[in-house]
């Protein structure tokens, strides 16, 4: 007979079962609720739980959750393990949460986020993290650290790779999508996760890129830019959250009451688990934000931090000043009944095992199903960057020499990808060869550094063929977590063999592989066509293929623009307008707001990418040109397919607030939607605007909209729709 009740299912029920559990908990046992170790293998930072064995503290009921990184099956027998230990060998047998980086996929692999936020395609990113969350449970693993929100417009971050990119309303329903397929309807459900949503807040804004770096902005951009996807995420029933690295405006997140506590616990209500990021607590020494570890224990749990990750200062130092009388026990009482609620609902308290499903895992990983939908979603994530003389699709009549240190890897999972099966890649060689291409690959050079007659062999290759299919990029490492470059360009031997294979007068196709926006200025003009088809998981080389060949369209499109320059980053679409603006595609002009020496544009906007037929949109018609605050307005444009083939137009709608009480974007994404065409047809597209689009959080401190003009433009990507607007009045 366990001590607590373990049939507790209504809320109601839960949290009397809760109350009742925490009455017999001593103060150390409640403590150890909010204690994350690492699991084995998962990390050298944080715990010592070589020194401290983890079984021990397990035993004594100081642990109440682990984060794990490991190989699947290995990872299945560590958490019966140690759930065994936990169940039957503590005091109070109160079960393990159990929690993994899943990302994209958990064994299958599916594109890396900024990718799959390229396809727009919200079903398919709520389908990829559902089957994610499917292979996972049945792992024993209960939360996965994902989906990360942070909006970013800084390229040299290495983490954009795990993002949506640089818009906050994409960002926040990628995220809903997200935590909808982790979640599914109800945590209960045995195949299902907990998501946890991060980083709170404005990781993304990091200094200069530098990965865990200052991030400070104003309370508008707070309100405006990095908060509304994790308000989305909060709003979808997301169970947890975890906490960023970086000070935002001089307090380090975890330890930030005013952003944990008052804003999304008070004002946005948030009740679910607060999780500090891996060894955070610890961190807030070197932030200077706290004394001692006693002191970082104490203000982590003063902003109302539930779960510490990777340390155990509050294992150590909590019990000692609740009993000095510095810390209220009622902060940790709170904290313990938001895990044992999770418990609870998670169906662990009636049946701890329920999610270790070995036999199910086996037939799950890497299925058919499984691995259809990551090559689904990895067509759509690619994006045609340009494609001359109709290069593309390309003829399976042609002699193809295959280039370039990308073209027969393995590593195109990307970053934060913990499968056991990487040797299950499909590689661009294997695609084009599944795909009936006898290709004559040569590899030319690697990542970093030229090979010896690499260069040589490569243009030979290219010269015996009708065409060169050439494969750069970056390897998975150069993205994620610690992975900031200085130069965003490609490796100096890849744009020397680029340079090289150009020079052979054969067409030039292009395939990218990268995890965050290059620096292409000098390399588009080189090929003449370019995919960029960043890191697309184990379907990759299928994917490319099919779209290389035509047997689907290219459909993605850019959710962060690629700079011209190296210097005009943070390059965004959604920018303020200045005092000054600089009109586009002028020269210099003294004393506006531009660069002497290049544009202020970026090379690629937001929403860029071309299909292989050609599309024209007509002029917007609004239905009425005043809206009032109850009413709605419909903005429509006829799209027609103006090329040969039938293909799909990405129809974007933008809005602009032209005069306000603070200053507003001058473009902000507020729907979109996907049109498939055939050759000459042509079809109206409506959105419909309402009064909730227009607001914003004001100077004022409130969220409003503001009577007066308001501009729509409706277009194929961010900067082609600003050649076609309409304006109405909000009344
Ligand atoms: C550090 C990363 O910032 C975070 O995103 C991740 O979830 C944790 N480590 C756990 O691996």
């Amino acid at each position: 007979m366990k001590p607590y009740d373990q049939t507790a299912r209504t809320e109601e029920e839960i949290r009397a079962a809760v109350d009742a559990l925490m009455a017999q908990m001593t103060l150390e046992e409640k403590i150890g609720q909010l204690v994350q170790s690492p699991g084995p293998a998962t990390s050298e930072i944080g715990m010592d739980i070589d020194s401290d064995p983890l079984e021990d503290l397990i035993r004594q009921g100081r642990i109440g959750s682990t984060i794990f990184l490991g190989e699947v099956f290995q990872t299945v027998k560590d958490i019966e393990k140690l759930q065994r230990i936990a169940v039957e060998e503590s005091r109070l047998h109160i079960p393990l949460l159990f929690c993994q980086d899943i990302i994209h996929g958990y064994q299958t692999i599916f594109p890396i986020p900024l990718a799959w936020s390229c396809s727009f395609d919200l079903p398919a990113i709520e389908k990829a993290a559902h089957i994610a969350a499917a292979e996972a449970s049945c792992a024993g693993l209960h939360v996965a650290f994902s989906p990360m929100v942070d909006v970013a417009h800084d390229p040299r971050w290495g983490r954009v790779a795990e993002g949506a990119g640089e818009d906050p309303y994409l960002a926040s329903l990628v995220g809903q999508a997200i935590i909808r397929g982790f979640q599914g309807k109800n945590l209960f459900d045995r195949d299902s996760v907990m998501a946890c949503v991060k980083h709170f807040l404005g990781y993304a804004a990091a200094e200069g890129g530098r990965d865990y770096n200052t991030a400070e902005f104003s309370e508008t951009a707070l309100r405006n830019t990095y908060l509304p996807p994790f308000k989305a995420a909060v709003e979808a029933g997301c169970a947890s959250l975890m906490t960023s690295f970086n000070l935002v405006n001089g307090v380090p997140s975890v330890a930030n009451r005013p952003l944990c506590h008052d804003l999304l616990r008070q004002e946005l209500g948030f009740d679910g688990l607060i999780i500090s990021d891996y060894n955070a607590v610890a961190e807030l020494l070197n932030h200077g934000a706290a004394e001692d570890e006693a002191d970082a224990a104490r203000r982590s749990l003063l902003a109302t931090l539930d779960v510490e990750m990777a340390t155990d200062f509050y294992n150590r130092h909590l019990p000692g000043l609740i009993r000095e009388g510095k810390v209220d026990a009622a902060l940790v009482d709170d904290a313990v009944r938001r895990v044992l609620t999770f418990k609870y609902r998670t169906g662990l308290m009636e049946d701890p095992y329920r999610y270790l499903r070995p036999e199910e895992l086996r037939e799950r990983v890497l299925c058919k199903e499984h691995l259809a939908h990551s090559r689904k979603l990895a067509q759509e994530s690619i994006v045609l960057l340009k494609n001359e003389n109709h290069t593309l699709p390309l003829s399976r009549e042609k002699k193809v020499a295959l280039v370039g240190p990308t073209a027969d890897s393995l590593d195109m999972g990307g970053c934060w990808q913990f499968t056991s099966f990487p040797e299950r890649m499909v590689t661009i060689r294997q695609g084009l060869e599944d795909a009936g291409f006898a290709v004559n690959y040569e590899k030319g050079c690697d990542i970093h550094q030229m090979i010896e007659g690499g260069m040589e062999n490569a243009c030979a290759a290219v010269y015996e063929s009708d065409v060169c299919v050439l494969c750069l990029g970056e390897e998975s490492l150069m993205n994620g977590e610690s992975a900031s470059r200085q130069s965003i360009a490609l490796p100096q031997a890849q744009l020397d063999l680029l340079e090289a294979v150009a020079a052979c007068e054969k067409p030039v196709i292009l395939l990218l592989t990268n995890g965050r926006p290059l620096l292409l200025g000098e390399v588009l003009p080189q090929a003449d066509a370019v995919l960029e088809t960043w890191f697309l998981g184990h379907e990759a080389g299928h994917a490319i293929c099919d779209v290389l060949l035509g047997d689907c369209e290219p459909t993605g499109r850019l959710t962060m623009s690629f700079p011209a320059a190296q210097g005009q980053i943070p390059v965004y679409y959604n920018h303020m307008n200045t005092g000054r603006p600089h009109p586009r595609g002028v020269p210099y002009i003294r004393f506006e707001s531009n660069y002497m020496d290049g544009p202020n544009e970026p090379l690629l906007p937001f929403g860029y990418g071309l299909s292989y037929t050609t599309f024209s949109y007509g002029e917007i018609t609004l239905s009425q040109d005043t809206l009032t605050k109850e009413g709605s307005l419909t903005a429509s444009v006829c799209v027609t397919n103006t090329g040969d083939r039938t293909g799909t137009t990405l129809c974007q709608l933008y809005l602009r607030d032209v005069a306000a009480s603070i200053a507003r974007p001058v473009q902000e994404l507020k729907g979109f939607e996907s049109v498939t065409l055939a050759p000459g047809e042509s079809r109206r597209v409506s959105f419909v605007i309402g009064e909730p689009m227009l607001r914003f959080y004001n100077a004022e401190k409130q969220y409003v909209s503001e009577p007066g003009r308001f501009e729509v433009m409706i277009g194929m990507d961010s900067e082609e729709a600003l050649s076609r607007s309409r304006s109405f009045r909000l009344v």
